[in-house]
């Protein structure tokens, strides 16, 4: 019983984040045309390319699941993305612009980071910690862009 409902939590949880990532992908292109400096335009490529992995990965383990990864709208992700937009409709100076804009994305990542850490994956057991590792494996990805942008 108890195994079912954090099951089922870790699935629900799973499918927030897949509408998170997928929200992300179509709304970092935007993002990267928006910021003037080469090297800031470049990280937030290479956060769209790994993005685009960890769509993937959970698609993977949704396959494995035997579950279908829509159903959920991230709220959360949501908010964020919505400061983002507001963040490119101002009229900022390029540098402010770049500023705002690492500030933005210090937000999604955080958000991201601590989203892949649903504790009901830990307890549910069995083949959904295959699906941790699965996805687990794309976080060093996203630590080393961020290490490159600092
Ligand atoms: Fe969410």
């Amino acid at each position: 019983m108890q195994h079912n409902a954090l099951m089922e939590l870790y699935v629900d949880e799973l499918k927030d984040l897949y509408d998170a990532e997928s929200r992300l992908v179509k709304a970092l292109p935007k993002v990267a045309k928006a910021a003037s400096s080469e090297k800031l335009r470049t990280a937030v490529e290479e956060h769209l390319e790994q993005t685009r992995g960890h769509v993937d990965r959970l698609k993977e383990i949704f396959d494995n699941l035997g579950e279908k990864a829509t159903g959920k709208k991230c709220a959360g992700m949501m908010g964020i993305l919505k400061e983002g937009e507001e963040i490119m409709d101002e009229d900022f100076e390029a540098e402010v612009m770049d500023a705002a804009l690492i500030s933005a994305a210090q937000r999604v990542e955080h958000y991201e980071r601590k989203r892949s850490q649903c504790p009901a994956g830990q307890d549910a057991g069995g083949g959904e910690r295959d699906g941790r590792k699965t996805y687990a494996t794309g976080r060093g990805d996203q630590r080393a862009s961020q290490g490159k942008r600092k």
